[in-house]
């Protein structure tokens, strides 16, 4: 695609190649005096091994010269390429003219146009527009919201989901085993947590017959409802629309009709968090758009910034938000250049080829990607929303226990080929996240160079440790 985001400086993206071992000397004494300085997590043990020397279009350079597709697309938070020309120019232009300024105490322009810009676009029902920086923030602020309307304590979550790193949200964020965590897991009163659906996981079986996910809402009503919470207490249900960090779940419409309707019941408000799956990741505007969702609060990140400078938002219903004391927010939180940023990205998203390049993601990744699970016993499943990719990759298809070696295998071989996707150490999932204007080509090529690392490695699998 040729959108804002490809090439800077009119140039041609560069194809990816390698050409050095990885980690190349740079990367390698880069990395060095990383894990000798930076915290815990952020010392991954090799498990990215190269250094970030710049970055073009839908490519990322490392510092010895070896490019790689893009596949992370900072998270998420860089969703039209490296730097979208706009973007840059919009951001620049604000900046100028307004340097850094508060927006909860002195209001300018871009503040209150994107505001009204985040409202017209949102689903139905959504009036009101709150700053903030990270997710985590905005997320929380979501939470407040329902909290502070209702009049009501409890919120439930969903077991798997990922919100975000505060204490409260960590507790609400069960994506790492409770064996991860170091003894640094979080427990937060007030937050009861169900299962999410997941068919290749699946917590509940009813038998024979197709697989049906409204049986989660059956455990919710008979079982959590009856005996654990009282449904009056519940503020509200913190929800992804599909499970990101979980791998790329998205549960069937029947369940958003039947969770909508115990929300409708009960008086709980449905705090929808988009801030990984809003704005064309999963080929609508937002993943609400999938199913008609008519959330009362929503909340947005990471795309949202455009890959400008960092910002999240708070969207919600008349009712939820017009009478609200909270404050939400920060000091950083929309500063005009953010916002000017943001809304350049927004003319991106709504005026580009950008949804339907990220709609033929989808259908990339499952010609190319889905035929894996029959081919390769490792390969449990392939899931793709928009553009978003996932592989399960298991020790067998009987047991479906995670391979954490064959994965890590997998990540190192797509690495050589010139594929930089994520892949964690504490996950089964090896997922890619492109920017959404990534050139169909490249990322064909992508998933073709994924398929030939799984093949290779199926090849001649690693030991996994017992
Ligand atoms: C669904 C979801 N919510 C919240 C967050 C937290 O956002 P941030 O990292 O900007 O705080 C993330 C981050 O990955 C996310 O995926």
């Amino acid at each position: 695609m040729t959108v804002d985001g490809a090439p800077d400086a009119g140039g041609r993206t560069p194809w990816p190649g390698v050409r050095t071992p990885l980690p190349g000397p740079r990367s390698a004494e880069l990395l060095a005096r990383k894990d000798a300085v930076l915290n815990g997590p952020l010392r991954d043990g090799g498990n990215v091994p190269v250094v970030l020397g710049r970055k073009t279009g839908h490519v990322l350079e490392d510092v010895d010269g070896n490019v790689f597709a893009d596949h992370l697309s900072a998270w998420g938070a860089a969703p039209y390429g490296a730097q979208p020309r706009s973007v840059r120019a919009a951001v620049q232009t604000a900046w100028d003219r307004y340097g850094m300024e508060i927006a909860q105490y002195l209001v300018s322009e871009p503040v209150v146009a994107l505001a009204e810009r985040l409202v017209a676009l949102a689903p139905p029902g959504i009036t009101r527009a709150a700053p903030s920086v990270t997710g985590t923030e905005a997320v929380e602020a979501g939470v407040k919201l329902a909290r502070e309307s209702t009049g009501r304590p409890i919120v439930l979550g969903f077991l798997g989901q990922y919100h975000g790193e505060s204490t409260y949200l960590t507790a609400a964020a069960s994506t790492d085993l409770p064996g991860n965590t170091s003894n640094n897991a979080q427990y937060a009163p007030g937050l009861v947590l169900v299962p999410y659906p997941n068919r290749f996981r699946a917590p509940f079986h009813r038998g024979p017959g197709p697989y049906d996910d409204t049986i989660y809402l059956d455990y919710l009503e008979t079982w959590v409802l009856r005996h654990q919470v009282e449904p009056s207490q519940v503020a509200g249900v913190l929800v992804e629309p599909v499970a990101g960090e979980a791998g790329i779940l998205a549960p069937s419409a029947a369940w958003w009709a039947g969770l909508t309707d115990l929300a409708t019941r009960y008086g709980w408000k449905i705090v929808l968090d988009e801030v990984q799956t809003g704005l064309g990741r999963c080929g609508e505007v937002f993943a609400a758009d999938l199913w008609g969702l008519r959330p009362d609060v929503l909340l947005l990140g990471k795309g949202l910034a455009a890959g400008g400078q960092p910002l999240a938002a708070v969207l919600g219903t008349e009712e939820v938000m017009a009478g609200s004391h909270a404050h939400l927010g920060g000091t950083f939180a929309w500063e005009p250049a953010a916002c000017a940023g943001a809304l350049a990205g927004l003319d991106l998203l709504t005026s580009g080829g950008v949804l339907e390049n990220a709609r033929s993601m989808q259908r990339t990744a499952e010609r190319v990607l889905g035929p894996l699970v029959e081919e390769v016993e490792q390969v449990g499943d392939v899931r793709s929303v928009g553009g978003w990719a996932c592989l399960e990759l298991v020790t067998d298809m009987a047991s479906i226990a995670p391979a954490p070696a064959f994965q890590h295998a997998v990540h190192r071989a797509a690495l050589r080929r010139g594929v930089l996707a994520i892949s964690e150490p504490d996950k089964p999932l090896y997922r890619m996240q492109p920017p959404l204007t990534m050139e169909p080509e490249l990322f064909e090529w992508s998933c073709e160079q994924v398929a030939d690392a799984v093949r290779e490695v199926a090849a001649d699998p690693p030991e996994e440790d017992a």
